[in-house]
């Protein structure tokens, strides 16, 4: 939730990279926008309710400036408001701060700041934390580093900060959970919530740690340890280049995100099936293989659309490897009492690598002794280091709040370990594992066949995008792929859709049934596709309106039908890297034709970072 950007440097450019940075953030949450900086010993600062694009209206006249600070918000403690919005300057003006993240004991120290005389002009836990940093350099008259120290002594929660105060002359950043990087150009450094407002302004990046304090001047950078000592830092390349924040030619990054699916997917493969002998080669787990290998059960956590991906994975892993596998909500997983101890292995499943819950949720299973491995896209993310072992998805920035390439990304990763695992617990020979390989190797360009006929399926969603309730129908391993269309099209178009396992429909939701509300059935021709053809058959006999999506040309099927979309024939193993495709192209259409932002859906983040 929320995006964190600043500037420092010789350049006059820190407005224009500011909002430049929040620009490619606004991803992390999109209520209000604001930023800060310091003029003539005084700290000024500009907000606006909505996008980023109000708040570049208000920063036209503002002159050259070395340093700002600018944060877009997803609002938790208060309503979307100019005044809830962030920066928050302290009630001295001292001070101005941004913050991602959640302060819990906000109103045990808002009363303290009270009985001293602040008044607050905000509902915000984010404005008590400026007050409550400013209380602590006033008392003790200290630098604003070494108040940001003090003050954070008291502090319980989440945050990820960045303060200047009026004397414009360095920015101080510090960290509890949610993620802070700095990017080292040249006589610069940018700050960001993440790596996407540093692409292209610097090469070096370094991740701050929870509990750092990072100075950083126009000169020089200096990160101080728990208890206010100088410590060493190494940065890191940074990878990621410029393609990877815009919209190569397409209308929205979503569609350009589905649309880079063979890449992404062949990237998730990449080196990892062409390994020299037979094995899969998952270089990150290698060294726990052993562990794996004598797990007695494994748990999956994750949220959202990875908690899909995590379902279908343990189809995967329990039809190939007889490990038995639980499925878990990572907000659900830790409130239970889970039943974990060190002969299990713990798979947190994540995108982004910060999401709070599933990051909780790990953190509990490795205080129980269990190995826990990351499936995780970005790199050098919470999840990522918190990780014994894991696999990268090498989906790239995934900027389009729904998940579409990251969630192909993460289906790939789970079948790589599930046929590795496989193999190596001698259930599947090397025939078996010959045709997986093979089959997967053939899937980017699967993917591309069904791309290059997305207008059928465009024109299909044309046709439905007027009803406003939909039920998304599978079997097995195609219940989940179900869950996440339905999921796809609710994200983005607001339509209420549920998905059910087919054979569950008969228990309830058929009493939805009418002309007014379709049902999408996901049915390649695997071992349940008899029995799902049978429940399709009693949603027509009830007037109901079908689309069906499968991987053969059936007569019975196409007779019974409004609407087919066959997609190339694979492994019943791997059909979900297929069959979501065209669920995809049919949610982000239905949501254009009803004017929808599909790249940032009303009341949702992309970045999760508080529970
Ligand atoms: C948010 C996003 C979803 C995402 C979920 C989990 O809710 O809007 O698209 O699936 O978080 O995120 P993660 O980064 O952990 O995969």
């Amino acid at each position: 939730m929320c995006g964190i950007v600043g500037y420092i440097g010789h350049d006059n450019t820190a407005i224009k990279t500011v909002l430049k940075g929040l620009y490619r953030l606004e991803y992390r949450g999109y209520d209000s926008a604001g930023l800060a900086y310091a003029e003539s010993g005084q700290i000024k600062i500009k907000r606006a309710k909505g996008a980023v694009s109000g708040l570049n209206d208000k920063c036209k006249q503002i002159g050259p400036q070395t340093l700002a600070i600018g944060h877009t918000r997803w609002a938790t403690h208060g309503k979307p408001s100019e005044e809830n919005a962030h920066p928050h300057v302290s009630f001295k003006r001292e001070l101005a701060l941004v913050h991602n993240g959640i302060i819990e004991n906000y109103k045990y120290l808002k009363e303290i700041l009270k009985d001293e005389g602040y008044i607050f002009s905000s509902e915000t836990d984010t404005e008590v934390l400026a007050n409550w940093i400013e209380h602590a350099k006033l008392r003790y008259d200290l630098a604003l580093e070494d108040a940001v120290h003090e003050a954070l002594k008291g502090v319980h929660g989440a945050y990820a900060i960045a303060v200047l105060d009026s004397t414009g002359q360095k920015i101080v950043c510090a960290k509890k959970s949610s993620p802070l990087a700095i990017g080292i150009g040249e006589k610069e450094y940018i700050i960001g919530s993440d790596a996407t407002p540093i692409i292209g302004m610097a090469k070096d990046v370094i991740y701050l740690e929870d509990d750092q304090i990072a100075v950083v001047t126009k000169d020089d950078l200096k990160i101080r340890d728990i208890d206010n000592n100088d410590t060493s830092y190494k940065a890191e390349k940074l990878l990621l280049d410029l393609q990877a924040v815009e919209k190569k030619g397409f209308d929205s990054f979503m569609m350009k995100e589905i649309n880079e699916q063979p890449e992404t997917v062949a990237d998730c493969l990449r080196g990892r099936l062409t390994a020299p002998g037979p094995e899969i080669a998952l270089g990150g787990i290698e060294a726990v293989m052993p562990s794996l290998l004598r797990a007695r059960k494994i748990i999956i956590v994750a949220c959202g659309t990875s908690w899909h991906s995590a379902l279908i994975g343990k189809y995967m892993i329990e039809g190939l490897t007889r490990i038995p596998v639980e499925v878990d909500y990572a907000s659900e997983f830790r409130y239970r009492r889970p039943i974990i101890d060190s002969e299990d292995v713990v798979i947190g499943i994540t995108q982004s690598g910060e999401t709070a819950d599933t990051k909780a949720a790990l953190e509990l299973a490795k205080t129980k002794g269990a190995l826990i491995l990351g499936i995780v896209n970005v790199v050098g993310s919470s999840i990522a280091r918190l990780s014994h072992a894991g696999i990268y998805t090498h989906s790239g920035v995934e900027v389009g709040v729904a998940s579409t390439k990251a969630f192909t990304g993460q289906v790939a990763a789970l079948s790589l370990l599930a046929i590795k695992l496989a193999y190596r617990l001698g259930y599947i020979d090397d025939e078996k594992l010959m045709d997986l390989k093979d089959a997967l190797e053939e899937i980017p360009s699967q993917i591309q066949e069904i791309l290059d006929d997305s207008t059928a399926i465009e024109g299909i969603a044309d046709i439905f995008s007027q009803y406003e309730d939909f039920l998304f129908l599978g079997r097995g391993i195609s219940f989940p792929v179900a869950l996440e269309g339905a999921l796809k099209l609710k994200e983005i178009s607001y339509i209420h859709a549920e998905a059910y396992p087919a054979g569950e429909m008969k228990h309830g939701p058929i009493a939805l049934i009418d002309e007014a509300c379709p049902s999408i059935f996901v049915m390649p021709k695997d071992n349940t596709y008899g029995k799902t053809l049978s429940n399709l058959q009693e949603i027509k006999a009830r007037s109901g309106r079908v689309i069906a999506i499968t991987d053969v040309v059936d007569e019975d099927l196409v007779n019974s039908v409004d609407a087919v979309v066959v997609v190339p024939k694979t492994l019943p193993e791997l059909t979900p890297l297929l069959t979501t495709v065209p669920l995809q192209i049919f949610s982000h259409r239905v949501a254009i034709k009803r004017s929808r932002n599909v790249d940032k859906p009303r009341n949702l983040a992309k970045s999760v970072t508080v529970e």
